[in-house]
């Protein structure tokens, strides 16, 4: 079977990977054409257009940064969904929202394309390993058509509603994740500015009741100070609570806390730490969220 692969960042590329070493026959392309090259190395034949990836492919997958990312590879006279054979499933597994994926779904539709949403948790490392979680939304008959090829990426799949409800999942997953690492920054801040022992701290805090999967992930970058290279930007949760907030804001729920959340993610980007792994908003709020080095005074 024929896949194409758009999307070849951090997650893409190994993603693509895996399903090349499962003997799957892969068309890629990516925006920024050399990203390709490791894939072609390993036997994937290189697309130039979205359209050209996705010809005679029964099963296309994107893996793209945002919503605008992903509605400029579906639509226009090159994209995606210019190319796709009617009867074709696209596994969007892009952190988009179920705004966007929902009307991604209905213009696929149009073209008599078959739209699942599939984002999914874990990072780089579950990547490679073929460990993540997909969370799916769409008809179950077509997860069910599409299952081996996420089996090969992924440990589990969640099917969890209609369009849109896997990137419903995803977005309350972050909103989660990023709130609890910019909170963790601040209680390490006034540890410190307490005379506790940072390192202590975190100890502390790993084996209390905030201990947590995603702090054991990142406390080697926590020991170390370091925060490149990213598994995952900065600017990528930056975008995962602004969806978060959007869709928080169009059903009338208030969500202050992952408000305040998101104010300190995009301070830590307007002081330069966007490209940085996300764990850096630990770093960046227990310095009094100011850039790295200056006081952070009040
Ligand atoms: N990294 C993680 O830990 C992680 C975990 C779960 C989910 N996600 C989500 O997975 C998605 C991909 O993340 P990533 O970490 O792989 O990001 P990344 O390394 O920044 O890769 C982003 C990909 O999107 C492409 N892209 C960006 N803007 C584009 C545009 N306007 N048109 C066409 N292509 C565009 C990039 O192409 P270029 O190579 O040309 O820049 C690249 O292929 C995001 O939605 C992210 O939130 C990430």
């Amino acid at each position: 079977m024929q896949i194409a692969f758009l999307g070849l960042g951090a997650m893409g590329a190994p993603m693509a990977r895996n399903l090349i070493r499962a003997g799957y026959r892969l068309t890629v392309w990516n925006r920024t054409p050399e990203r390709a090259a490791p894939l072609v190395a390993e036997g994937a034949r290189q697309a130039a257009t979205p359209r050209e990836a996705v010809a005679g492919c029964g099963i296309i997958i994107t893996m793209l940064a945002d919503p605008d990312a992903v509605r400029g590879v579906a639509g226009g006279p090159d994209g995606l969904l210019a190319g796709a054979a009617r009867g074709a499933i696209w596994i969007d597994s892009s952190t988009i929202g179920p705004t966007a994926a929902r009307e991604l779904a209905a213009q696929a539709a149009g073209y008599g394309v078959r739209f699942l949403d599939a984002p999914v948790l874990g990072s780089v490392p579950q990547a490679e390993a073929g460990e993540l979680v997909f969370l799916v939304g769409g008809d179950r008959e077509v997860l069910e058509e599409v299952r081996p090829i996420l089996s090969v990426m992924g440990r589990a799949i969640h099917h969890m509603g209609v369009a849109g409800q896997g990137a419903a999942a995803k977005i309350v997953s972050n909103m989660l994740t990023g709130s609890y690492l910019a909170l963790l920054g601040e209680g390490l801040g006034l540890a410190e500015r307490l005379g506790l022992d940072r390192g202590q701290m975190l100890e502390l805090i790993r084996q209390g009741p905030f201990g947590a999967p995603i702090l054991e992930r990142k406390v080697e970058n926590l020991r170390t100070g370091t925060f490149q290279p990213a598994h995952f930007y900065l600017r990528l949760m930056r975008k995962d609570l602004e969806l978060a907030l959007a869709e928080s804001q169009r059903v009338g729920l208030p969500v202050p806390a992952a408000r305040s959340a998101l104010g300190v993610y995009r301070d830590a980007e307007a002081a330069g730490r966007g490209d940085e792994d996300f764990a850096a908003v630990v770093d960046f709020a227990a310095a009094g969220g100011r850039p790295t080095g200056t006081s952070a005074g009040g």
